[in-house]
């Protein structure tokens, strides 16, 4: 039995991984904003923007258990829209949740779990960090950095017995979609590119994966010896990015644009 820590486990991804975990009898804290109504799981209310509150939740975790074993950085959020058009308020606030979120909760975590005498932390990034997708620049960027976050704290805290993992999921039905926060304006000039584009995405993730084979890839991870520094869920996904690593960068990124930025729009 682990004592595992999972941000955003309110809904989605973190919900299907920590009552997947609850069920193979791990002892599993969700952190979230809301509640999380689930009798196995142990639900404190904290924002990852808030170190304060992460302070207190884990102290608290580790005041009760004495150890923690596992952490999973879920919790996240996403806003579509051109760059332009983008608010400064709007990336800032998605940068603070999705990537500064991961850096409080790994900073509060550490001292915990070297404690511990070691443990595994997951960062929740996604495929858009290796395959950047237009009119979700600040989303893309987001993970791109979690996943430049994760390399070097895996060699930073490797003396410690701590592992991380940076898993990319593709798409995957969750309430993601729903929540995905909308520019407010569209520039006329990109005429109807945008819009197509989101909805390409949003299609995409309503028809995605079930969240459950994510939580059924990290149990497996947390039951490993030695975990990998990169996991991608979705078989398609996995090609995806392996051919994104083969390929030149320019080409990439032009199918990537061919099949969301819909450069020949003549709407405008
Ligand atoms: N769905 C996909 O296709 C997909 C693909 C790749 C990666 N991901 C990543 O997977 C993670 C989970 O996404 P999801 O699809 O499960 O979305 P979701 O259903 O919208 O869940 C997001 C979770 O994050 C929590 N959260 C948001 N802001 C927070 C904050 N400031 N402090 C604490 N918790 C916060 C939410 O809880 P509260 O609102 O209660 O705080 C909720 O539990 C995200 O990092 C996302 O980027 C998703």
């Amino acid at each position: 039995m682990k004592v595992i820590v999972i941000t955003g486990a309110s809904s989605g991804i973190g919900l299907s991984i920590a009552q997947y975990l609850c069920s193979k009898g791990h002892k599993v804290y969700g952190i979230s904003r809301t509640k999380v109504h689930e009798k196995n799981i142990k639900s404190i209310q904290a924002d990852v923007t808030n170190v304060d509150q992460l302070i207190e939740a884990y102290q608290e975790i580790f005041d009760i258990e004495g150890h923690i074993d596992v952490l999973i950085n879920n919790a996240g959020m996403g806003i579509s829209g051109s760059i332009e058009d983008t608010s400064s308020e709007d990336a800032s606030y998605l940068m603070n949740v999705n990537f500064m979120g991961v850096f409080n909760s790994t900073k509060v975590m550490l001292p915990f779990m070297r404690e511990s005498g070691g443990g595994k932390i997951f960062n929740m990034s996604s495929v858009a960090a290796k395959l950047s997708i237009p009119f979700q620049a600040f989303y893309s960027s987001s993970k791109a950095a979690i996943n430049a976050f994760s390399e070097a704290l895996a060699n930073e805290v490797a003396p410690f017995n701590i592992q991380v993992c940076s898993i990319m999921p593709g798409d995957i039905k969750t309430g993601f979609t729903k929540n995905r926060k909308k520019n407010d304006i569209d520039n006329p000039v990109y005429g109807e590119r945008v819009e197509k584009s989101v909805s390409v995405m949003e299609k995409d993730e309503q028809n995605g994966m079930d969240p459950e084979i994510a939580a059924v890839i990290i149990n497996k991870m947390i039951k490993q010896r030695r975990i990998p520094l990169y996991k991608t869920i979705g078989f398609k996904y996995k090609v995806m990015v392996f051919l994104a690593k083969l390929l030149p960068a320019k080409l990439v990124n032009h199918i990537v644009g061919s099949i969301y930025a819909f450069k020949k729009d003549k709407s405008k």
